[in-house]
């Protein structure tokens, strides 16, 4: 038995009491992972951005809104885990300046800017001790050479490459990348599948 920290979902980043950035996630692989951990006997904490789904009630799961939130609650959690999963899509810019009022129309182009916020997996993989950390990648254009340049960069002991077509769907097509670049394994189907594949791969290489 492991205990994992998953992060799941999407985050925001408001602009005013009503409008926020966000990102195109709608939990759904974090929920099958979630699923997949608890069906292989280990112990799950999920961190979530605002999502639809619903996570299995033997998990621990914690609600959160911003990038930073979400941040915070994986750093407070992640020195008690035997491991990450880092599937959520966490929003990578928010408003220099949060306006305390609802921004009225003027007829002219509002112009925002925009800054940076913390990469969680980045932070947590930087500061790990015994933890083995498992990235997401999603990628349009050099897929294999960026998921493996994140994987570097965010020090991930696997990296789970998908395609776009992954968001909302109930299917997925994966590549699981280790750290030497090779690919672990290819795996498709129903997000269920793919995610019971994908904690088999973390039992074998990680765990055990
Ligand atoms: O956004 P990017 O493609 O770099 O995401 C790759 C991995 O980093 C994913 O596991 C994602 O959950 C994570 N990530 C993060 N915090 C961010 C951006 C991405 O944890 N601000």
């Amino acid at each position: 038995m492991a205990r994992i920290l998953i992060t799941s979902g999407p985050t925001r980043q408001y602009l005013d009491p009503v409008r926020y950035l966000t990102n195109a996630s709608s939990g759904r692989m974090g929920a099958a992972l979630v699923q997949a951990a608890i069906d292989a006997g280990h112990q799950v904490t999920v961190i979530s951005g605002p999502v639809s789904v619903e996570y299995s009630d033997q998990a621990t799961v914690i609600n959160v809104i911003t990038t930073e939130e979400m941040l915070e609650v994986a750093q407070k959690h992640f020195p008690d885990c035997d491991g990450l999963i880092g599937v959520a899509a966490p929003c990578d810019y928010r408003p220099k300046k949060i306006e305390d009022h609802k921004i009225s129309k003027t007829g002219s182009p509002l112009v925002l800017q925009l800054i940076e916020t913390p990469d969680i997996v980045a932070t947590l993989g930087a500061s790990k001790t015994h933890q083995w950390v498992v990235g997401f990648a999603l990628e349009t254009e050099d897929q294999h050479f960026r998921a493996v340049v994140k994987l570097e960069k965010k020090s991930c002991d696997l990296m789970v490459l998908n395609g776009p077509e992954a968001m909302n769907a109930d299917e997925n097509s994966v590549d699981v990348i280790d750290p030497q670049g090779t690919v672990l394994q290819s795996i498709q189907g129903k997000k269920s599948e793919v995610a019971a594949g994908i904690l088999q791969l973390i039992d074998e290489n990680l765990i055990r």
